[in-house]
């Protein structure tokens, strides 16, 4: 089938963000529609505003589109059907030495912006080889984070934007890898995987436990309870 392209498009008024949140549901069935390039954009865009540790931006987003990778993904995530339907599946890794790179674009726009000034550039650059060095074996998990940040930021987004999406875990890391080009990369962590389209059918809310079964003040003997 011909994928077509739907709308709602840039001109349709976006939902608020509370909205957003209490409307979005994991959608497992999409129809094949293309989402129109300007949407797409505009996604990715909303997508890498999320935050991350010193602004370091250490996700790496492989929008997976093709339809013979579309299916070598599914495979890789043990023939889940919504990364064959959707138009496109999001990727979220994360490189987990990316503080210990070359950050001067970073710096660079933090002063173009006038965010930071020569003096924070001048502390980050000695604070964050510091900082990342120190986290050893945790820079992967705390590259991750960032990532899976930013997958939040794209599945509000999408909501808000009229798309669905689904968050996925059920997945063999090292075939993912293999589907995006990184074979046997130790630096490249696979966050989730978010597939992105029109759903083909709503989801009902499976519901949260009350407020004070996993929310607490002050310590964990207290539950809160609003
Ligand atoms: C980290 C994470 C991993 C998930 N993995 C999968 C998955 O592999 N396949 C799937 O169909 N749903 C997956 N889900 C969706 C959950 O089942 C769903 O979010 C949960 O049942 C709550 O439903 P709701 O998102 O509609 O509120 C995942 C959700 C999260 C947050």
């Amino acid at each position: 089938m011909t994928a077509t392209t739907s709308t709602p498009d840039l001109l349709t008024a976006p939902l608020d963000v509370p909205s957003a949140i209490a409307q979005r549901r994991a959608i497992k069935t999409f129809k094949p529609d293309a989402i129109a390039p300007d949407l797409l954009k505009h996604l990715v865009e909303l997508t890498v505003a999320a935050p991350s540790s010193y602004n370091i931006q250490d996700w790496r987003i492989v929008l997976v589109q093709d339809a013979a990778q579309r299916a070598a993904l599914a495979e890789a995530a043990y023939g889940q059907q919504q990364i064959v339907q959707a138009p496109v599946t999001f990727v979220f890794a994360a490189s987990a030495n990316a503080g210990l790179g070359d950050l001067t674009p970073i710096y660079e726009k933090g002063l173009q912006t006038g965010a930071w000034t020569e003096g924070t550039v001048e502390y980050f650059k000695k604070a964050i080889p510091q900082g990342q060095t120190a986290l050893g074996d945790k820079r992967r998990e705390y590259a991750v984070k960032d990532a899976i940040i930013a997958a939040t930021h794209l599945m509000l987004a999408a909501e808000s934007l009229g798309l669905s999406t689904c968050p996925m875990n059920g997945w063999v890391e090292d075939q993912v890898k293999a589907v995006i080009g990184a074979a046997g990369s130790d630096d490249l962590a696979i966050a989730l995987l978010v597939p992105v389209g029109y759903a083909e059918e709503p989801r009902q809310n499976p519901g949260r436990l009350p407020l004070s079964a996993n929310v607490f003040v002050d310590r964990l003997d207290t539950p809160y309870v609003g």
